[in-house]
């Protein structure tokens, strides 16, 4: 596309300017995004869209895209949790509710096995302060802390990314003087994946109820040993961590970023019973001990699931 078209396409659908930039390293950054229209009222663990043209460039050494010419000027828009600091520079607690931008933790997906290349983050990972994209205006989702009551155990658990939501939860509990254990495991790859983890040494440090658990599989002295957020569960460390066993009546569980973690139940529309996916995850791990996961809205449970991709 011409420079003067693109210069034109910006203007009409671009709504939100790149308030601050921090990559943890070259494929996962924490961006703040400030919209030109005040941000709506919303609750922590929602999630809103990110978008950048099709016409804007993509990271090198990312999987090359395919894009017929009709598709060159449409807006590829993704979902994103929003996460949270949880403190200020100066070390309080923050509160993003009330921050004129929003904050975001993002992974880089250089490549996908589907065939079909990833379209937004090999552009979002030339990002740089300043710049302009599009911000959705509508900020949803029913992963958020609705039912939880303030001595209940809070289980946060996630892979990645999956750690988002999580972080501004957490700093919403501390704000609201929560009295239960707050647990927040996540479990990556590398410990480089851990971007925000000197902010949660702060936390555990200030608030004894609060305990993060950080797991990462492919360090060279895990080789054979991988402990996923599952055989933390199964093998009773978490409950040694916060001194007490799990009670699904005053427990409730989080659960964000890779399905394979989750392991949502599928529904047969014939007999309408449920069935566990092939690998364990977290939701067939703890329905064994009497919780319940989320079935819709209306049928709400003590497990709580955002899936990142299906
Ligand atoms: C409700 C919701 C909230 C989300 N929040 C976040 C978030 O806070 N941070 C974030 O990085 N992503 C988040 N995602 C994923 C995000 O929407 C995009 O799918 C992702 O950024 C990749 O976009 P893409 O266009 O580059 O590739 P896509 O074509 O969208 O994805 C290609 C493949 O990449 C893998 N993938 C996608 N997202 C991730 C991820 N986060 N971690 C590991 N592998 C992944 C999957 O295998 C997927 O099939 C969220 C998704 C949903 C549904
Ligand atoms: N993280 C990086 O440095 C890096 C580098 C290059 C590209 N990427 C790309 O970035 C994207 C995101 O990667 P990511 O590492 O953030 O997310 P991810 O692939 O979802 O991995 C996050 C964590 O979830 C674990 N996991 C995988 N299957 C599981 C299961 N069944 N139950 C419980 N835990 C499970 C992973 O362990 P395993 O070790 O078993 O996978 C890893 O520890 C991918 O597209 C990837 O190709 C990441």
């Amino acid at each position: 596309m011409e420079s003067e078209a693109i210069a034109q396409m910006r203007q009409e659908k671009y709504n939100a300017t790149v308030h601050g930039l921090n990559k943890v390293h070259s494929d996962l950054m924490m961006i703040r995004i400030r919209p030109d229209k005040p941000i709506i009222p919303h609750k922590a663990g929602q999630y809103t869209l990110l978008g950048l043209g099709n016409w804007e460039p993509r990271l090198p050494e990312t999987m090359e895209e395919v894009l017929p010419d009709t598709d060159r000027s449409k807006l590829v828009r993704r979902s994103y949790s929003i996460s949270a600091a949880i403190l200020e520079e100066s070390g309080a607690l923050g509160n993003n509710l009330e921050t004129p931008y929003l904050e975001f933790y993002i992974v880089l997906v250089r490549e996908t096995s589907s065939g079909k290349a990833p379209a937004l983050t090999p552009r979002l990972f030339m990002l740089r302060e300043g710049d302009r994209l599009f911000c959705g205006e509508k900020i949803t989702g029913a992963y958020n802390l609705d039912l939880v009551k303030p001595t209940d155990t809070v289980l946060l658990l996630g892979t990645g990314t999956g750690e988002a939501p999580h972080n501004f939860m957490l700093q919403q509990l501390l704000r609201n003087g929560h009295q239960g254990p707050i647990v927040n495991a996540c479990c990556v790859r590398l410990k480089k994946d851990l971007g925000y983890l000197p902010t949660h040494e702060k936390v555990m440090a200030r608030y004894p109820n609060y305990h993060y658990i950080p797991l990462a599989t492919r360090e060279p002295e895990n080789a054979g040993k991988k402990v996923y957020i599952q055989d933390v569960i199964r093998s009773g460390d978490l409950e040694k961590r916060i001194g007490r066993e799990l009670d699904p009546a005053s427990t409730h569980v989080f659960l964000c970023g890779n399905p394979a973690m989750i392991g949502v139940p599928e529904k047969n529309r014939e007999t309408g019973e449920y069935s566990y996916p092939k690998t364990e995850g977290v939701i067939e791990v703890l329905e064994k001990r009497g919780f319940r996961a989320d079935r819709g809205h209306h049928d709400r449970g003590n497990i709580h699931f955002e899936e990142y991709w299906s």
